[in-house]
C-alpha cells in the first residue's frame, strides 16, 4: 500500500478512492472496542446518499471517520456520555493545535519517570477531567480501556511497555481527523436517547452500545449502566418511524457466541463482519476467527439489499 502523505491532504474529498481503510485505522483516540479495523467493512453496508450520520455511542468515533471519508457531503453527529472523551473530540474539531501541544508536553514530561508521572496525571484527571489528560491516559493505559471505579474515578493502570504514540504521530492523526471532520461535525455529551430522538428521515444512526458482558449491574467501565431491554424498546420505536439504523451487538469466536442476540421480533437483518483472529485465541494457539454481528434495521436492509456491491 502506498505511503500516505498527510501534508498533501487538504479535504476529505482528496482521500476518496485512496487508502480510506488505512486512514480509518490511524485514529487519534486509542480506545478499547474501537471499530477502526472493521469500519470500512461496516460502512460498506450503508448507502452513500444520507443526510446525516449519527453516532450516539461514539467512543473513538471510528465509524464517523469512516463515513466522512466515504462521503464529503454528509453531516456528522458524534456523541458519547463520557464528557471528557467528548472534550477530546471538541478540541480535535475546534483547536487541534492546542490538544496536540498539550499531549506533546505530557508525553515529553513523562520521560524518565513514566510510571510515577502516569499516576500524577491520573490523580489530576480525576480532579479536573481535562480532556488532554484523558488522551494521555488512554495512550498509556492497559488495552486503552476506559475504566472507572464505583466513585467514578478513572482507575486503569499504565501499560509499562508503552509510552503512548509519539507526539509527532499523535499530532498527524489529530490534524488528519480535524481535516476530515471539521466544518460538518457536531459533538455532544448526552445520553444516547437524546440523540436518537433527533432522528429525521434521510439520517443514518449507527449504534455500538456498551458490551453486554460488563454493562449490566454496577458498571465500572462507563459512567452509566445500560439496559438491553430499554434499548430494544427504542429500536422498536425507530422501526415504527422506518428509520435507517444499524447496531453492533453480539459476536462469536469460532463457534463460541458472546452477548445476547437481538430479539427476532425487531425483524433486523443480521450480517457478520470478520474481525480477524482474537488475541486470546492466538495466545491459546487456536485458529478461530472472530465475527462481529451487525444488525440492519428493516428500512436500511431494504435499501442495502438493492445495492449490488453490498451483497
Ligand atoms: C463499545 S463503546 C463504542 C466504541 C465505538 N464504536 C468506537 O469505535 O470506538 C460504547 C460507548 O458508549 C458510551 N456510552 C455508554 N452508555 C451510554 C449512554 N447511555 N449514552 C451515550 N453513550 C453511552 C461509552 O462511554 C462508550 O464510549
Amino acid at each position: 500500500m502506498a505511503e500516505l502523505n498527510y501534508t498533501n491532504i487538504s479535504t476529505a474529498t482528496d482521500l476518496f478512492g485512496q487508502a480510506a481503510e488505512q486512514i480509518s485505522i490511524m485514529q487519534p483516540v486509542p480506545y478499547q472496542g474501537s471499530k477502526r479495523r472493521i469500519a470500512q467493512d461496516i460502512a460498506s453496508w450503508f448507502p452513500d446518499k444520507i443526510r446525516r450520520f449519527l453516532e450516539p455511542f461514539a467512543g473513538s468515533a471510528a465509524m464517523s471517520l469512516a463515513m466522512a471519508l466515504r462521503n464529503s457531503d454528509i453531516e456528522i453527529w458524534i456523541n458519547d456520555i463520557n464528557a471528557p472523551l467528548i472534550g477530546i473530540w471538541h478540541y480535535i474539531l475546534k483547536d487541534p493545535k492546542k490538544i496536540s501541544d498539550q499531549y506533546e508536553h505530557l508525553w515529553t514530561d513523562q520521560i524518565g519517570r513514566e510510571r510515577q508521572f502516569y499516576n500524577e496525571i491520573r490523580n489530576r484527571f480525576n480532579k479536573h477531567h481535562e480532556p488532554s489528560d484523558l488522551l494521555y491516559l488512554l495512550a498509556r493505559c492497559v488495552k486503552a480501556s476506559v475504566r472507572y471505579n464505583s466513585k467514578g474515578e478513572f482507575n486503569n493502570s499504565p501499560d509499562n511497555r508503552r509510552r503512548g504514540a509519539r507526539p509527532e504521530e499523535m499530532r498527524r492523526r489529530i490534524m488528519l481527523a480535524h481535516r476530515i471532520l471539521a466544518e460538518r461535525t457536531i459533538v455532544t455529551s448526552l445520553d444516547y436517547e437524546n440523540v436518537v430522538e433527533q432522528y429525521r428521515a434521510g439520517d443514518l444512526l449507527y449504534m455500538d452500545p456498551p458490551y453486554q458482558g460488563v454493562s449490566n449491574g454496577r458498571d465500572t467501565r462507563y459512567y452509566t449502566s445500560f439496559s438491553h431491554k430499554h434499548f430494544c424498546t427504542i429500536l422498536d420505536r425507530l422501526n415504527n418511524l422506518d428509520a435507517m439504523y444499524a447496531v453492533s451487538y453480539d459476536g462469536r469466536t469460532g463457534a463460541k457466541m458472546y452477548g445476547e442476540p437481538m430479539p427476532a421480533d425487531l425483524k433486523l437483518f443480521k450480517v457478520e463482519i470478520c474481525a480477524g483472529r482474537s488475541t486470546q485465541a492466538t495466545l491459546l494457539g487456536r485458529n478461530s476467527l472472530t465475527y462481529e454481528s451487525l444488525y440492519l434495521s428493516p428500512a436500511l436492509a431494504g435499501i442495502t439489499n438493492s445495492i449490488p456491491w453490498a451483497v
